[in-house]
């Protein structure tokens, strides 16, 4: 484990490196989510395909740039699902982007994840980093090295409301419950970057942050192995909680193809609670 925490910290600044120096253009490809690829997507997938080649406890790789299951070393214990460049298209608005690990062992599903971690390419290069019997850990970069800047604890109410998909497609339930969180005074803070935005929720106590199912995305957009599972243990082991729409915790996601998404909500417990009264779950 100790081997695969050095080597995302190795990747942080290669990637932080290639966000500063590549070409922002398209490539001429296309992700399984039928996205198009930028070609920084393309260049950190390689990145951390690279810096996995070595890493021996490492049985397989799944990226959000990659079709299927990558398959590494055979005797290796751990598989590693990662979003090599989230919220890639923020880029050449220069706004902050971010990189996503799920560490699972067994069956790629949530109560399989044993570890996960996320780097923050802003202003400074960050990582959050948790096990499921700890705080999550804020790293800072200086120098090409990170040091430890403490542990993260959500409070029991926020401040902060971060919704995300298209208005115009949410359901009734879902606009009527983000219009009274604003109603009670949260602030908007959405920048259509799930790392910058997850990130800030954390380290301003808490809030929340959605991706609902929408009229045009009914399983919502982000996805389960490499986006949302690996944000739920963070938001649960900060004392916070992560559910999707029917009220079901994100860390019992069961995906049934690498690429599958879930309608996803995060935040500090207040909000949650709410929610689930708000869509008739609690
Ligand atoms: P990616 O760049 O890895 O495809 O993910 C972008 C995600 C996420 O960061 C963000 O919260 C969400 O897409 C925003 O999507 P829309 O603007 O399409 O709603
Ligand atoms: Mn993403
Ligand atoms: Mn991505």
């Amino acid at each position: 484990m100790l081997n695969i925490v050095e080597t995302i910290k190795k990747i942080a600044f290669e990637i932080e490196n290639a966000i500063q120096t590549e070409d922002l253009g398209y490539s001429d490809s296309e992700n399984s989510s039928g996205e198009e690829q930028l070609k920084l997507d393309v260049k950190s997938d390689l990145i951390i395909e690279k810096a996995f080649t070595n890493v021996s406890s490492v049985k397989a790789l799944v990226s959000e740039e990659k079709k299927g299951v990558m398959e590494m070393n055979p005797n290796g214990e751990y598989t590693l699902c990662y979003d090599p460049l989230d919220g890639s298209s923020l880029v050449d608005v220069n706004l902050s982007v971010g990189s996503i690990f799920g560490i699972y062992k067994g069956e790629l599903k949530g109560e399989n994840l044993i570890a996960s971690a996320y780097i923050v390419y802003g202003p400074r290069v960050e990582m959050v980093y948790v096990e499921r019997d700890m705080k999550p850990l804020l790293y800072g970069g200086y120098q090409e090295t990170f040091r430890e800047l403490g542990e993260i604890t959500l409070d029991e109410k926020g401040k902060l409301n971060g919704p995300g998909g298209t208005q115009q497609n949410w359901s009734k339930t879902h606009k009527n419950f983000i219009d009274r969180l604003f109603q009670e005074g949260y602030r908007l803070r959405y920048s259509g970057g799930m790392v910058p935005d997850l990130h800030q929720i954390l380290l301003k106590g808490g809030g929340l942050f959605s991706y609902p199912a929408t009229t045009d995305k009914p399983n919502g957009k982000l996805r389960q192995l490499f986006e949302v599972i690996p944000f739920a243990l963070i938001y649960e082991q900060a004392g916070g909680e992560a559910i999707n729409d029917k009220g079901e915790r994100l860390l019992e996601l069961v995906p049934s193809h690498p690429h599958d998404t879930s309608p996803c909500f995060f935040g500090s417990k207040y909000e949650i609670n709410a929610l689930k009264e708000a869509y008739g779950r609690d």
